[in-house]
């Protein structure tokens, strides 16, 4: 067990790949603060983390603001003390080309996903800092390197978050906090599902199976092989690792045609 008598803060951990995160944490052992916007699915995340063997509270808080990210760093410190690790996972998508997209839909895309990153690190960093050290991980798409049609805020964002992966790593490495990210591909977890039925309404499996065959890997990432990446650069065994961006897409970005 890689986290006994470690503390992990994960954002957008009520469903999907931050939910498997933060499961993850709770299989090796961590205190974790699950924070979502979303009360019913930050709770029901919470109980099955505590299934998995953690000590596990749930922080509702709008990490895009300010307000929210500060009672993150509050409620976490008042429950396990402090914070070493901090996953950044909170997360929307909206489509649309730059002439499609309305200003508030661009906002709400680069807040959740990259202003969100900005808010709880500043609240998190100095407790990583005063417990010694500790890591951040910022959870990116492989949208930051190649993208699709009318994703223009989401890759946008994301590309973002990359550069501000960078830029953390250097301003805090003398603190020996490590900051890097992990850019999946298609996961198959509900928001995916989602989207095939948005692409395709009539037929969202056949969808599915399309993003799957264009994987070298054949099939979409399941939560936990995300998780995994997420967990390695949080734990000691990436003492080294800092300012990266491990790609977990299967081969996709690898592929030309
Ligand atoms: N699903 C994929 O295939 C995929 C692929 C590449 C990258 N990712 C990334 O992985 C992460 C999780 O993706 P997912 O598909 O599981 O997402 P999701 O939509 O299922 O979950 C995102 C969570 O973030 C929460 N959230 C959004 N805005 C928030 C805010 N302001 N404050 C607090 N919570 C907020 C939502 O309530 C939700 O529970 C995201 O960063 C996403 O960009 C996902």
């Amino acid at each position: 067990m890689r986290f006994v008598d470690r503390v992990a803060v994960v954002t957008g951990a009520g469903s999907g790949v931050g939910m498997g995160v933060a499961l993850a944490f709770a299989r090796e052992g961590a205190s974790i603060a699950l924070v979502d916007q979303d009360k019913g699915a930050g709770e029901s995340a919470v109980q099955a983390a505590i299934a998995a063997g953690g000590r596990a509270i749930f922080i509702e808080a709008d990490v895009s603001l300010d307000q929210g990210a500060a009672r993150v760093a509050e409620q976490a410190t008042s429950a396990f003390g402090g914070v070493d690790v901090l996953v950044n996972g909170s997360s929307t998508v909206e489509y649309g080309t730059v002439t499609e997209l309305e200003e508030a839909a661009w906002d709400r895309v680069l807040d959740r996903n990259l202003k969100a990153a900005f808010l709880v690190s500043r609240h998190c960093i100095p407790l990583i800092a005063a417990r010694g050290g500790g890591a951040v991980v910022n959870l990116g798409s492989v949208h930051s390197e190649a993208t699709q049609p009318s994703m223009a805020a989401y890759a946008a964002a994301k590309a973002g978050l990359v550069a501000l992966t960078r830029a953390m790593s250097l301003d805090h490495a003398a603190q020996k906090i490590r900051v890097n990210c992990v850019s999946p591909g298609a996961v198959d977890v509900p928001s995916t599902h989602q989207a095939a039925a948005r692409f395709s309404s009539a037929d969202p499996s056949s969808a599915l199976a399309g993003w799957a065959d264009a994987v070298p890997a054949g099939r979409l990432a399941r939560p936990e092989e995300v998780a995994a990446a997420v967990l390695f650069l949080a734990s000691a065994e990436a003492s080294y690792i800092n300012g990266s961006h491990l790609v977990v897409d299967g081969g996709l970005l690898a592929r030309l045609m």
